[in-house]
């Protein structure tokens, strides 16, 4: 009998399940909401990307049914054969206007956006410039432009400076950061970066995803949180965090979008958004411009949860947004807090490595815009409890 090529896959499991590393995936039962039902249980959701509770929101839902009626469930093709439709366009467009930027083009996710634009713009000649802890997509991007990868810690952009100085000034240079981390929680070093850039003639790329509709006015992100319209090239975002649905774009020049539209694969390869999806987006910018409230909303909710969690005594680490990390360490620890905080009826997802460093375990709260102040109190009390339980308090 032919042995199983893939049995090493299931040795492999064995071992996470020895480490306390396995985990099954939490089936949500009903919305996308702060509080809801995960696998039978109701619970107080800090796991979701929902900021501003735009998943269930009457327009967006209404937005998405009309086109659904009126345009189908399917685009039936990539962009640049059949399937950019008028409401793509209408899309890019309200994007653009949104971020300050002369173009836009929107990409199936967030990740498509980062993995394929990077790989677009370098190639083998190319050096990037990239922070640790820039998302997987930025780094697969990297990966796959065969560009040189020059990593500098954390935030550190005087290593960021030392590490361009050293490059030969003819050089192709991209400096890719982070607008929020998205495990920590903290801002990347944004202006410095800018700074830099300028000084030697670098690309300057920013990774917004977790900071569109949340930073900046009515929710443009960091870029307009530090004022730094004109000084980033690239801009990402995406469409499945605070906008409540799904897909990612780039912001940036006119030339920079009509390149992507030529050679970045995802958009090539890959088919378009439905309908519902563009309409629902077109729908979270109207929301955002005429409901700035919910943003303050998000705000004050963060502000709450976070000092509560502080008080109590947890590592939060430099977070800066809504989310906020509980730091423990070690990776089954995290797991088994994040287990005892669900039986208890708060739903905050446990990560370790290789998400996070492997002294770097954590369960990462989001609070939203919408969870209320008894839910927020609610899942304090419980940290507290499980936090005293498993002696982390
Ligand atoms: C920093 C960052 N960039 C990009 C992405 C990818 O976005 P999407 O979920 O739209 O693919 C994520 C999502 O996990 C993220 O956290």
């Amino acid at each position: 009998m032919r042995s199983d090529p893939l049995g090493y896959l299931t040795t492999e499991l064995e071992a996470l399940k020895q480490q306390g590393l396995y985990r099954t995936l939490r089936v949500l039962e009903g919305e996308q909401k702060a509080h809801t039902t995960f696998d039978h249980r109701q619970v107080v959701n800090l796991s979701s990307n929902n900021y501003l509770g735009l998943t269930t929101h009457p327009l967006l839902r209404e937005r998405a049914l009309e086109a659904t009626r009126r345009l189908g469930v399917g685009s039936g093709s990539v962009r640049s054969i059949a399937g950019t439709m008028d409401i793509h366009m209408e899309l890019e467009r309200r994007l653009a206007l949104f971020k300050h930027t002369e173009a836009v083009v929107v990409f199936q996710s967030g990740f498509a956006a980062n993995a394929g634009t990077v790989a677009a713009v370098l190639s083998k000649d190319d050096v990037v410039i990239s922070d640790e802890l820039n998302h997987a997509s930025i780094i697969d991007g990297c990966r796959l432009s065969r560009a040189a990868i020059k990593v500098f810690p954390h935030k550190d952009a005087a290593a960021a400076r030392r590490i361009v100085a050293e490059l030969p000034s003819a050089q192709r240079k991209l400096l890719i950061t982070d607008g929020v981390f998205s495990m920590d929680g903290d801002l990347g070093a944004l202006p410095a970066l800018c700074d830099i850039a300028e000084e030697f003639g670098c690309i300057m790329m920013v990774d917004d995803a977790h900071a569109s509709g949340v930073f900046g006015r009515n929710g443009r992100g960091t870029i307009d949180h530090f004022g730094m319209h004109g000084r980033v090239d690239i801009q990402v975002g995406t469409l499945s965090k605070a906008i409540g649905a799904l897909g990612g774009y780039v912001a940036g020049s006119r030339a920079l979008v009509e390149f992507l539209y030529h050679r970045a694969r995802p958009f090539l390869f890959s088919t378009s958004h439905p309908p519902a999806v563009a309409a629902a987006c077109i729908a979270a910018l109207d929301v955002l411009e005429q409901e700035p409230q919910i943003i303050e909303r998000l705000w004050e909710n963060t502000r709450f949860f976070k000092t509560g969690l502080q008080t109590l005594g947890f590592n939060t680490g430099l977070s800066e947004s809504p989310i906020t990390p509980v730091i423990v360490g070690d990776g089954a620890l995290a797991m088994k807090l994040s287990d005892r905080l669900f039986q208890e009826g708060v739903f905050s997802q446990g990560i370790a490595f290789p998400t996070v460093a492997r002294d770097k375990a954590r369960v990462r709260t989001i609070v939203t815009a919408t969870h209320t102040r008894d839910e927020l109190q609610f899942a304090l009390d419980v940290f507290a409890k499980v936090g005293r339980e498993l002696s982390i308090l």
